[in-house]
């Protein structure tokens, strides 16, 4: 068991305060304090974080900033950027940071300048997307290309999907359509009713082993070698993956891959060529300005004192409650529509990176580290489980996410959308005081976020994403763990190999399991094979 940190002056001192504080109402401890806002709120150009809604002082944000450095987070900051093989596991750097560098200053990565590779790898893309968008590339009977595709899974999927979609108002062309899932209808959906010889298929994987992507790449491959032969696939196939020799093997030519390298982690990889279909959506330029805007983000975290660091403060206030609140969960609840996927995009960011109760060096940690992510976009969740939220028996600290430019222009509908936002961040830290015609009273005290864009735009939702992939990494360092592997899918994707490949099971767990595979369907099940779908693009 790893008891370093629980048993270190900075926790100690924290746990201290947590137990003073906890006798003071979070109603008592916002309003104590007339500063409270500017107190409580940080602004990096278009971004504005406040975090005046958390049962925490000044002195709060001292004690969690001394252990932040206890931990040596200043350390392990220049050790990120600088390209040391932190994720130790699997002896790699986690140079994410690289991909959005707007200098030239070299990023040496075992004797090689990585800019460089990023650079070209960038102007390959604008050339590819320029040629797309103007009609030079066509498909195989020389139509030009209307639909894309993008298939791939967590990391490969989750970012361009996210930025496609918010990015809306500043798209250039239609939105790809997006396949990750395994079950058929997700492949069989996107096919339908579109015309094969205006089809872009993007296959983006790093392995290109992953199971998901390969079986929806194979049904898409034979879905266009059925209709157009298989000398089409060089014209409607492009590729974005570290295993090149897979993806020949594939059948997609070298000159239509895109590298991706081994030292950017799936969930962190949206400003590599896995953005593509993002790109290709909202146009390279464009798709530059959401990289600056990471890159200004990188930059804060670089140099701010911790103190004024957007992306520290965001994640002490999650360590604190997480451990010191024991709050077990966080909403994500953005209010715009467009920003709809973040809560799942996050959810791999947050559980897929710090989901882990183990050290760097294997102990069990004594602590709680990363909580249950959910989430839905505002005000839909209001209607479904927010009452949960205000008074159900678990507390849960919220981020809520704003836009406060209308760019629609419906005052009618984005003004009682803020509102509504505000009132729920309100109503869940000051809870219900009862008067004489109201009801029960109810004690409030849920803490959140506010995290508001002044508009939706490139730049702004760059530095979002950059903001929850470094408060991802401060609290990494804090809790000791390794937040660039990913042991535990690992073995659930092999285990489902060799479960469903061993037609007699070799082990006492394949066997378990199989029985469940293999089990006859009822005698009763209509077994319709060709599945009906009513028109393309239902979802
Ligand atoms: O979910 C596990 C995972 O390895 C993620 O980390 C990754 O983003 C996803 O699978 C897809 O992997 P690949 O890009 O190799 O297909």
């Amino acid at each position: 068991m790893n008891s370093r940190l629980t048993s270190s002056p900075a926790w100690k001192n924290l746990l201290k305060h947590q137990e003073e504080l906890s006798r003071i109402s979070l109603t008592d401890v916002i309003l104590n304090d007339p500063q409270r806002l500017e107190n409580c709120e940080l602004i990096l150009k278009g971004l504005r974080l406040v975090f005046a809604f958390h049962r925490v002082t000044s002195k709060t944000i001292d004690l969690l900033s001394q252990l932040a450095t206890q931990e040596g987070l200043e350390q392990w900051r220049t050790r990120l950027f600088r390209g040391d093989k932190i994720n130790t596991s699997e002896q790699r750097a986690a140079l994410h940071t690289a991909l959005r560098q707007t200098s030239d200053q070299p990023v040496l990565l075992d004797g090689r300048d990585i800019i460089q590779d990023v650079k070209q790898v960038r102007q390959r893309m604008r050339v590819f997307i320029d040629d797309l968008t103007e009609g030079r590339w066509r498909g195989a009977t020389g139509k030009p290309i209307r639909h894309v595709i993008n298939i791939g899974i967590g990391g490969s999927d989750l970012g361009p999907r996210l930025a496609a979609r918010a990015l809306t108002a500043h798209a250039v062309r239609s939105a790809p359509l997006f396949v990750a899932n395994l079950d058929a209808f997700d492949i069989v959906s996107a096919l339908k009713n579109i015309d094969p010889a205006e089809t872009l298929f993007v296959i983006v994987s790093k392995t290109f082993t992953t199971l998901e992507t390969r079986r929806n790449a194979e049904t898409a491959r034979q879905w266009l070698v059925d209709r157009l032969g298989p000398k089409a696939i060089e014209h409607h196939f492009i590729a974005v993956t570290a295993n090149q020799n897979e993806g020949q093997a594939f059948g997609i030519p070298p000159c239509n891959m895109f590298p991706m390298w081994e030292w950017v982690g799936g969930r962190f990889s949206l400003w590599s060529a896995v953005g593509l279909s993002a790109a290709i959506t909202l146009g390279m330029d464009n798709f530059e300005k959401m990289c600056d805007g990471a890159a200004t983000m990188d930059q804060h975290f670089l140099s701010a004192p911790l103190q004024k660091n957007m992306p520290v403060i965001l994640a002490l206030l999650d360590i604190w409650n997480r451990n010191l609140c024991h709050i077990n969960a966080h909403a994500v609840l953005p209010y715009s529509e467009r920003l709809r996927d973040l809560p799942r995009y996050l959810q791999q960011l947050e559980m897929e990176s710090n989901g882990k109760s183990t050290t760097r060096d294997g102990m069990p940690t004594d602590y709680a580290t990363a909580p249950l992510i959910f989430g839905e976009s505002g005000t839909v969740g209001q209607h479904s489980f927010y009452q949960w939220l205000h008074q159900g028996y678990d507390i849960v600290a919220s981020d809520f996410i704003g836009v406060k430019e209308d760019d629609l222009n419906h005052p009618g509908h984005h003004r009682p959308l803020l509102a509504n936002m505000l009132a729920q961040a309100g109503a869940l830290a000051f809870g219900h005081v009862a008067t004489a015609t109201t009801s029960a009273p109810y004690a409030g005290g849920r803490p959140s976020n506010l995290i508001i864009l002044e508009r939706l735009d490139p730049f702004n939702f760059g530095m979002l994403l950059a903001l929850y992939e470094h408060k991802v990494f401060v609290q990494s360092v804090i809790w000791g763990i390794n937040c660039f592997d990913q042991p535990g899918v690992e073995l659930g994707k092999s285990m489902a190999v060799s479960l469903e490949s061993a037609s007699t099971p070799t082990n006492r767990k394949d066997a378990f399991f199989k029985r469940f595979l293999d089990l006859p369907l009822g005698v009763t099940t209509n077994r319709n094979t060709s599945l009906k779908l009513p028109c393309n693009n239902v979802i």
